[in-house]
């Protein structure tokens, strides 16, 4: 195995990549390498033990290895993530509902690849030989070997509803996370998620303008898009980390990462509870985006639902119960076959082909010309 040195060599590897998931649409393979800082937001460490203080604008500032070591990681983890989607996505290039989704999800695969870029970048650029492995080894892990770092980004993306859900759920999850490392104490992180942020809201908004299509054209029965629904948004709530976590706490005293409303909250933190409360931020945004949904289908006893977040969980202190999608305790015996009930199995995925194969399960849009 090569290792990765400079720039270039990055870039080849990057390229490598490339070909090994079998990128070769014209605009996925002209992608520009850009970095991008927005404006710091503020010069001072916004909250935890050195709050007041200016913030970091090298490692070399940060008076601790321990929060260096942390820093690293949440990079990681977050890069992880973008080249991550970026393989899951990429079989629905040979058949997009048309030429809009094909030019959106186009669009949507290059930004993910430029915010893996970033945090390369900032691996590279910061974290000397250590930083220049993580960031080759962004390119080495597979989503479909199951060898990425969390659990969303080792599923299956099998078809454009699979799309739109991922969008609408995992991608708000993504703005969750920017969102609360863009108050980071380390400068160059806090400054690099304005411009991440902007490009992930079309991200989201591809995923809820996509389901309120489907919805609309009332082709796709709501129990076959709830059970996307329910495969999808458990492993969102896995994303925001175990309850009572050590390293949200951490990373909170350091102040690596805030809260999604740090800057409007006054309130004291419970930072044994930070991982929840991020996580009940994000289901009542969820809830208020399915409510939309809802107004269009007017038979009250069909309306889609966000799964309880105890519901199928593989994190924290739901982990491996059972619980129906509304929350209710369930009987061992009996949950593994209303697990498989509930959730996209074979002929879900052999059905939803078939009705996908007319181009009237989802309202039209045109693409734009440029
Ligand atoms: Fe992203
Ligand atoms: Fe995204």
């Amino acid at each position: 195995m090569r290792k990765v040195h400079n720039w270039d060599e990055w870039i080849d590897y990057f390229r490598y990549w490339q070909d090994s998931i079998g990128l070769d649409r014209q605009e996925l393979r002209r992608f520009k390498f850009e970095v991008k800082f927005g404006e710091p937001e503020a010069t001072n460490i916004e909250f935890g033990h050195y709050q007041g203080q200016q913030k970091w604008p090298t490692l070399m500032h940060i008076p601790d290895q321990r929060i260096r070591d942390a820093l690293q990681n949440l990079i990681v983890y977050q890069g992880d993530t973008e080249f991550a989607s970026v393989e899951q996505q990429r079989n629905l290039l040979t058949n997009p509902p048309s030429d809009y989704d094909l030019q959106s999800i186009t669009r949507v695969m290059c930004e993910e690849m430029r915010h893996g870029w970033q945090m390369s970048y900032l691996l590279c650029e910061h974290f000397g030989d250590e930083g220049k492995r993580e960031a080759q080894k962004l390119l080495e892990r597979r989503a479909e070997e199951g060898e990425r770092l969390l659990g969303s980004f080792n599923e299956i993306v099998d078809n454009w509803l699979d799309f739109f859900t991922y969008t609408q759920f995992i991608d708000r999850d993504g703005k969750f996370q920017l969102k609360m490392l863009s108050v980071s104490a380390f400068d160059p992180l806090a400054r690099s998620m304005g411009p991440m942020l902007k490009e992930e809201s079309y991200h989201l908004g591809t995923g809820n303008s996509g389901l309120l299509r489907v919805v609309k054209a009332g082709r796709v029965e709501p129990e076959l898009i709830q059970k996307f629904f329910n495969k999808w948004v458990p492993t969102a709530f896995d994303l925001f980390g175990t309850d009572h976590s050590s390293s949200a706490q951490w990373a909170y005293v350091w102040g690596l990462k805030g809260r999604f409303d740090e800057r409007e909250n006054s309130m004291t933190p419970d930072k044994a509870l930070l991982n929840d409360y991020a996580r009940q931020l994000y289901r009542d945004e969820c809830v208020r985006l399915v409510d939309r949904l809802n107004d269009y289908l007017p038979d009250r006893d069909r309306w889609l639902k966000v799964p309880d977040i105890k519901f199928n969980r593989r994190i924290g202190q739901h982990a491996r119960q059972q619980y129906t999608v509304d929350g209710q305790p369930m009987s061992p015996e009996r949950y593994d076959a209303y697990l498989a009930s509930v959730t996209p199995g074979a002929s879900d995925y052999a059905r939803l082909h078939e009705i996908m194969k007319d181009r009237d399960w989802i309202e039209q849009r045109k693409a734009s010309q440029n």
